[in-house]
């Protein structure tokens, strides 16, 4: 019996030991710049930018931001994270970027525990890490960088009283139940129609923030009810499912509004087939989350909650001037 447990808790030692090493090592390797190679580039400092999702266009944005901004200070940006939004890819990542002993971290926040225990770590080992898009406003993140959610979803919930009259039967098609800036957006938009009777809010869906995702989310809700003449989507690729489900049922009555300003939802405003969309400055994310992680790198305060812009826009603000 008693070999039996030295064996046993031999080999969790063991795999305990593996498991640390493969973490350690994954992180040197994804985060490691050479001295060589920062001395080659003169790289001030070497910094990570987390999104939610890689190649969705939104992040590829605040990638931009944080490339151009990074070029201006000669800082290095690696930018790694899940190819398809996933909770425990992202917390991976940071996990490794801290164990790579980067000099900075630019991370989409959120409430996820392991994701405030990682930003505390960080700050234990002396990293300074921003939340961009997101926020942690409970974690010991630095700044955050980012749009006002709520204030965002109250602003789409007030377009919509503005934009429609009589009875409004809404569905919501949001990115992911578990993410807090689009949580923030669904409550927002209740709080801003919540004093309207004409308003009633038929169910919501999660899309997974695809536009596939958006297509099948915004398909049940108008399967499941019928009724729906608004549809709300909190984030960037939602309109567009939304507006294809919407022509493909030829409901061309229906109010879609949604998130961001992507080209195809620009140019499904111009179509009116979306009529208005909440837009974010993901670019300007990025690029201030750089300017913020060198300012504290070089001993300077940096403002703690910098929230980027955020408005509505229609048709005719295309007219007018080109976002
Ligand atoms: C949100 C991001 C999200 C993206 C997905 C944006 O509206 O701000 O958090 O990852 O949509 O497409």
């Amino acid at each position: 019996m008693i070999r039996v447990k030295v064996i046993f808790y031999s080999g969790l030692f063991l795999s305990f030991l593996c498991a640390s090493g493969l973490m350690l090592y994954f992180g040197k390797e994804t985060f490691h710049v050479s001295s060589e190679q920062r001395k080659a580039e003169e790289f001030a400092y070497h910094f990570v930018l987390i999104p939610e999702e890689v190649d969705n266009a939104y992040w590829r944005l605040v990638e931009k931001g944080a490339r151009d901004a990074a070029k201006v200070h000669g800082v290095y940006v690696d930018y790694i994270g899940p190819k398809q939004a996933n909770r425990e890819e992202h917390v991976k990542t940071f996990h490794a970027a801290i164990a790579g002993r980067v000099d900075g971290i630019m991370v989409q926040g959120g409430e996820d525990p392991a994701l405030l225990e990682l930003l505390a770590k960080a700050k234990q080992k002396g990293i300074p890490a921003v939340t961009v898009d997101t926020d942690s406003p409970k974690s010991s993140r630095a700044a955050y960088i980012g749009t006002n959610n709520y204030y965002a979803g109250f602003l789409a919930g007030q377009a919509l009283l503005k934009d429609t009259s009589g009875s409004q039967y809404v569905g919501i098609v949001t990115g992911r139940f578990q993410s807090a800036n689009q949580k923030l957006r669904v409550d927002g938009f209740k709080a801003a129609v919540q004093q309207e009777k004409r308003i009633q809010i038929m169910g919501i869906e999660e899309s997974n923030i695809t536009k596939i995702g958006a297509v099948e989310a915004a398909y049940r809700l108008m399967k499941q009810h019928p009724g729906i003449t608004a549809l709300y989507g909190t984030s960037a690729l939602d309109a567009a499912g939304i507006a294809g489900v919407a022509t493909y049922l030829r409901r061309d009555d229906m109010y879609v509004i949604g998130f961001d300003t992507l080209p195809e939802t620009l140019a499904l405003i111009k179509a009116e087939a979306v009529r208005a969309s909440v837009t974010q400055n993901p670019y300007e994310m990025g690029y201030k989350a750089v300017e913020s992680l060198v300012k504290i790198k070089n001993g300077e305060s940096v403002e703690p909650l910098q929230h980027t812009p955020t408005r509505v826009i229609r048709k005719n603000d295309l007219v007018k001037e080109p976002v």
